[in-house]
């Protein structure tokens, strides 16, 4: 069992967030994710210049349902007053906490000093962080990475920093920019940091079971734990990773059936989202590749998808593959198309 965790007065027990990520934790995943019992889920990386513009991309992003919450928003950016105003209107829109993106080590990011560049910019880091607290009272963390490369591993001093000036907790992706996401997250930094600072820690790094849950607390001492691309296909882990142990603790993996009506619900969910099958197939093909992983035929389903453009054949497919009749195949919420 993981325990619980509050931060800047909000409880989030037990104390399991799944990460932010672009392109993927968007809404209708995130409603899959906490009806599931992830305990606590972010926004993908949003800008917050996108934001003050009030850009359409920008304002799609800031959509939530109410059933998400508790919710953060995650607000990329340089410059500290932006960043303050921006986060502002988060907190206005109901978001229940902000998170700053620190370690997005995407080249066209990086290049604004946005992101991972932050890393290497720990005044500037620093002074983010002391901006945004000045204007809000809802809980504040900064995702950092263990440093830009193997010869910049700064993470302890510019967490340090970021402390000092006001933030809640720090998450760690122990990986530094160069590494991407390849390689193994150097989960003893991550211990170090927990060591070193007084607010609590958020682990983060190759978290793809429940036991791998434990072994991080158990290994780094970290309060609470961010799960990434484990829950891809997968929206399952976080609830059991928190839960390991937990009488009465619901099975994991999940049956085949279940696999099937959770991606049917997640299916419907981006349907209603997005309004038409045109936009919401293609991202669903994504994560039908994720929910198949590891099952008998997913390659050659993986093969077949580029020919696939209805809702329709996505659910057929999977339950094919799950092997259940395709009668089945309706989840609750597939109305709209
Ligand atoms: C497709 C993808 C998108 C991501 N988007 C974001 C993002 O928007 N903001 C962020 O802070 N990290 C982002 N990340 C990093 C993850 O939040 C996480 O730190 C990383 O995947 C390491 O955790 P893992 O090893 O458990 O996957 C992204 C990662 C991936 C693979």
């Amino acid at each position: 069992m993981i325990p619980p965790l509050v931060l800047g007065g909000l409880r989030v027990a037990p104390a399991v967030w799944m990460a932010p990520m672009a392109g993927v934790t968007d809404s209708p995943f995130r409603r899959v994710l906490r009806r599931l019992g992830c305990p606590a889920v972010v926004t993908e990386m949003i800008s917050a210049e996108g934001l003050l513009r009030a850009q359409r991309p920008t304002r799609a992003l800031l959509a939530f349902d109410p059933e998400e919450r508790p919710l953060f928003a995650q607000l990329f950016g340089r410059e500290p007053a932006r960043l303050a105003a921006a986060a502002e209107q988060v907190v206005a829109l109901g978001f229940d906490g902000i998170d700053l993106n620190m370690g997005c080590p995407v080249p066209k990011i990086v290049r604004q000093g946005s992101g991972a560049a932050l890393m290497r910019d720990p005044g500037r880091a620093e002074a983010i962080v002391r901006a945004v607290r000045k204007v809000v009272a809802c809980p504040l963390t900064a995702k950092i990475r263990a440093g830009w490369s193997a010869d910049e591993v700064n993470a302890l001093e510019v967490a340090e920093r970021l402390q000092d000036a006001g933030a809640d907790a720090v998450a760690l992706h122990a990986r530094t920019r160069a590494q991407g996401y390849a390689g193994r997250a150097d989960w003893a930094l991550i211990g170090r940091l927990v060591a070193r600072l007084r607010i609590p820690v958020l682990g983060n790094g190759d978290l793809h079971t429940p036991e791998d849950g434990e072994r991080m607390r158990a290994e780094t001492g970290c309060a609470g734990l961010m799960i990434g691309r484990g829950a891809l296909g997968n929206p399952w882990l976080p609830r059991a990773l928190g839960q390991l142990g937990a009488p009465g603790a619901p099975a994991y993996p999940p049956p085949a059936r279940e696999r099937h009506e959770v991606f049917c619900t997640h299916l419907g969910l981006m349907l209603a989202w997005v309004g038409s099958e045109r936009h919401a197939v293609p991202p669903m093909r994504k994560h039908l590749i994720w929910y198949s992983r590891g099952l008998r035929g997913a390659t050659e389903l993986r093969r077949s998808l580029g020919r696939m453009s209805t809702a329709a054949e996505l659910e057929a497919a999977f339950a094919r593959l799950v092997g259940l009749p395709e009668t089945e195949n309706h989840g609750p919420e597939h109305t709209r198309s």
